[in-house]
């Protein structure tokens, strides 16, 4: 974990900081004549009093703001073995890519035909992910993968609805899902129905078949699913959906898993979400900024949000075109398209070779990594997991009264960011580790090792570990309270409850 090195000037905001009089650059005085905000603007809207802001130098502030920055963890500093989530290293090239003027510079209002590159691009990303998902058509208006779910399910609402029947009123989600996933469905307007993971920790073909009716949407599925393992009976669940007149959902957030090797329309899905900060490796932007493309099958095209871009096939010329049953826009524009530039950028960059080798390589990762670990913990499932698998601290809460969060919160101090904990909900004690990819064999020994001296650790000084993190700037967070009572805004001291 970073340290502060000079502790003694740096803590506390930029404010304490602040020396009167002190700047890190001044506006000249304007020449005679020039006139001034007070001359052209009304008086009602000048302030009266100056705005309280900090009085700085350039170094006092980088130096500010370069501490702040050495406190947060990411890929960068160190592995990020965080499951579901897919923290995985975004080569520096897209960056370059995404700031070549020629579409940084573009304005989004600018006419299709002096925008005719980005327009290629986005048509031939369109195509890529339609060939990789094997779905006929994809819009990146959402900006995120929870976005990307809504605007899914609002698709097959209005496909339900376009087929002069009632657009259904209950969407399946099995109980090891994603949180998301039955926000969405109550979000899009639907009632949620929980299936029960069985003992393999899949989903049951007879339960899906049991669950379906003719008020059923959808089933909404991640293949493989969050325990890591793949849905084997993933055909005769399709058909069991499709026979009651429902639609497959695939939440994509496990792609990584998959891509280049099987295609989600070839499993029997209808709708596929892609959450490109994790399979295609561009910056995640915290649901906001980010980018979580929908696609789908023909007969689900009419209904994608729009525009969308077409091809005039006589002139070579992209255009956007109007869908008259869209679902209508669910972002301004065309979505974040520097995350489309980043994401085209690394599929030219890897080739279909290469992308067959990142699922290869993410689950042989994955599977290196367990080994290392069993023995010493119990997963949740045994034997071979995807991209990703879950252990269970179970034994050790048992034996020693340590918990997963406490096993998570040690890592912090050996120097590595914590899996993913109590998450999925099914597994008691839960630890969900997704090496990815790009971590070299070095890092996840590593690593591995890391989680075995914690376990020596909880055997013979549980307290070293009820006290994790020591090494962090900041200790066991009261998270809940955090987000129930965010506070972005610096207050004096005095004026702090
Ligand atoms: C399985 C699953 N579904 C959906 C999501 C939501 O994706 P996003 O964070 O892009 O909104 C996640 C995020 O981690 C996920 O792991």
């Amino acid at each position: 974990m970073s340290q502060n090195p000079s502790p003694a000037i740096e803590e506390g905001s930029i404010y304490d900081l602040s020396i009167p009089g002190r700047r890190a650059s001044t506006v000249p005085t304007p020449d005679a004549g020039v006139p001034t905000a007070a001359d052209v603007l009304p008086g009602g809207m000048l302030r009266s009093e100056s705005p309280h802001l900090p009085e700085v130098s350039e170094l006092d502030l980088v130096r500010h703001f370069t501490n702040l920055s050495r406190k947060n963890w990411s890929i960068e500093v160190g592995a990020y073995p965080l499951g579901s989530c897919t923290m995985k290293y975004n080569p520096k090239i897209h960056e370059q890519t995404a700031a070549l003027p020629g579409f940084s510079r573009l304005h989004p209002w600018q006419p299709a035909e002096q925008a005719q590159g980005a327009l290629a691009l986005i048509w031939e990303m369109e195509q890529l992910l339609v060939e990789i998902t094997g779905m006929a058509r994809a819009s990146f208006q959402p900006a995120a993968g929870a976005a990307g779910e809504l605007t899914g399910l609002l698709v097959v609402r209005a496909y339900h609805k376009a087929q002069g029947g009632t657009p259904r009123d209950t969407v399946l989600i099995p109980d090891s899902a994603h949180g998301t996933n039955p926000a969405t469905v109550r979000l899009a307007g639907y009632k949620v129905k929980q299936i029960p993971t069985d003992s393999r920790g899949l989903v049951d073909i007879e339960t899906v078949r049991n669950a379906m009716d003719d008020n059923v949407a959808g089933l909404m599925l991640t293949n493989p699913n969050t325990l890591g393992l793949f849905e084997r009976e993933i055909e005769e669940i399709a058909k069991a959906v499709h026979s009651k007149g429902g639609l497959l959902y695939y939440d994509g957030a496990n792609l990584n898993a998959i891509v280049g090797v099987v295609r989600p329309g070839d499993m029997g899905f209808d709708v596929v979400h892609i959450n490109m900060h994790k399979t295609f490796t561009t910056p995640h932007g915290g649901g906001g900024p980010g980018s979580g493309p929908v696609a789908v099958s023909s007969r689900l095209a009419p209904f994608l949000p729009s525009p969308i871009p077409g091809l005039d096939s006589e002139t070579g010329r992209y255009f956007w075109e109007d869908l008259p049953q869209s679902v209508g826009r669910v972002h301004g524009f065309y979505g974040n398209f520097g995350m489309v530039v980043r994401a085209y950028t690394y599929l030219i960059s890897l080739g279909a070779d290469g992308l067959h080798n990142l699922s290869e390589r993410a689950v042989l990762n994955a599977n290196y990594l367990r080994t290392r670990l069993e023995g010493t913990y119990q997963t949740a499932h045994p034997g071979l997991c995807m991209h990703e698998f879950v252990l269970t601290a179970r034994k050790f809460r048992k034996d020693y009264g340590i918990r997963a969060m406490d096993i998570a919160k040690r890592l912090i101090d050996k120097g590595f960011h914590p899996p993913t904990v109590y998450f999925p909900l099914v597994v008691e004690e839960a630890m969900m580790v997704e090496p990815t990819e790009t971590e070299s064999k070095q890092t996840l020994d590593a690593l591995a090792d890391a989680f075995l001296e914690i376990a020596a650790e909880a055997a013979s000084d549980p307290d070293v570990l009820h006290e994790a993190p020591v090494r962090s700037p900041v200790g066991r967070l009261d998270e809940a309270r955090a987000v129930r009572q965010l506070q972005t805004r610096w207050k004096p001291a005095e004026q702090q409850s």
